[in-house]
């Protein structure tokens, strides 16, 4: 043990930058810790699918939800009393816990919808998502967009009954009310879709290959 610390401290004189990154994600890896018992130790959340997959995600959206949590902006009890430790009081802390999470491998099994409505999934997505959120449910890093592919199908679903509100500051007014007029159906069927677009990086799901 000693000789890895004389090691490290060798290490930090001569090459600073490698050390510093290096040691930022082993910070992320020990604060992850204590969110493993909700996300799962490879984060790719509960096998329900109530609890979101973080494994990554966007790193400055991380970053943005976490401060939004512990501000009390964005609203979970859950998710509050998690972040309101003192220990996230320090802004580095949030940065390396958002590092760590978006190296980590997306999960490639998230819980899907029934697969029924796919093409009216599809329609929706096309002409109202993917123009942010990119044709293949990436994200983009620059502006904090999140990566939707492959999130799980339960908590899509309650993301969407709620994205009028989660889109209020950033999306045309146009896109508020078209969500709100949308059936209950439409979200169910745009929900799966969008759980199943990592798959469809691959092997685009139209209808025409079944
Ligand atoms: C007691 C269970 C629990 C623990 C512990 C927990 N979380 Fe969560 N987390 C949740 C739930 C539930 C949600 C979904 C909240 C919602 O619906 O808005 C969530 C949501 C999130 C989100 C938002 C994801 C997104 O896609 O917008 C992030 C980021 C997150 N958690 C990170 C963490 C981190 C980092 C920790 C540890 C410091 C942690 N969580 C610990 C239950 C937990
Ligand atoms: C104008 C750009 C824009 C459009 C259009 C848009 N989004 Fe978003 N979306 C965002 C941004 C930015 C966020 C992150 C909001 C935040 O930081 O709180 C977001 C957040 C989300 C989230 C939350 C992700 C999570 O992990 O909790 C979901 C789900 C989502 N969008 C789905 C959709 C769907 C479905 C559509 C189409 C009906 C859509 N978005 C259209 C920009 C957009």
């Amino acid at each position: 043990m000693r000789s890895v610390r004389l090691l490290t401290a060798m290490l930090a004189l001569t090459i600073p930058g490698l050390v510093e990154a290096a040691s930022s994600l082993s910070t992320g890896s020990h604060l992850y810790s204590s969110c493993a018992v909700c996300h799962q130790p490879n984060a790719w959340g509960s096998s329900d699918g109530i609890i979101p997959s973080l494994a990554g995600q966007q790193e400055r959206y991380l970053e943005k939800q976490l401060a939004l949590f512990r501000a009390g902006a964005r609203v979970d009890t859950a998710m509050q009393v998690v972040t309101a430790h003192p220990k996230f009081g320090n802004h580095n802390d949030i940065v390396a816990l958002a590092r760590y999470l978006s190296d980590l491998d997306p999960n490639p099994i998230p819980v899907k919808g029934t697969g029924e409505h796919l093409r009216v999934g599809q329609e929706t997505y096309t002409h109202i998502c993917a123009a942010c959120h990119g044709p293949a449910g990436q994200g983009e890093a620059g502006n904090r967009v999140p990566r939707i592919a492959g999130q799980h199908y339960p908590y899509l679903r309650q993301q969407i009954e709620a994205a009028a509100r989660l889109h209020d500051d950033l999306a045309p007014p146009e896109m508020a009310s078209a969500l709100r007029s949308m059936s209950s159906q439409q979200k169910d069927a745009l929900a799966d879709y969008i759980s199943r677009l990592s798959d469809m990086l691959d092997a685009p799901v139209d209808g025409r290959s079944q």
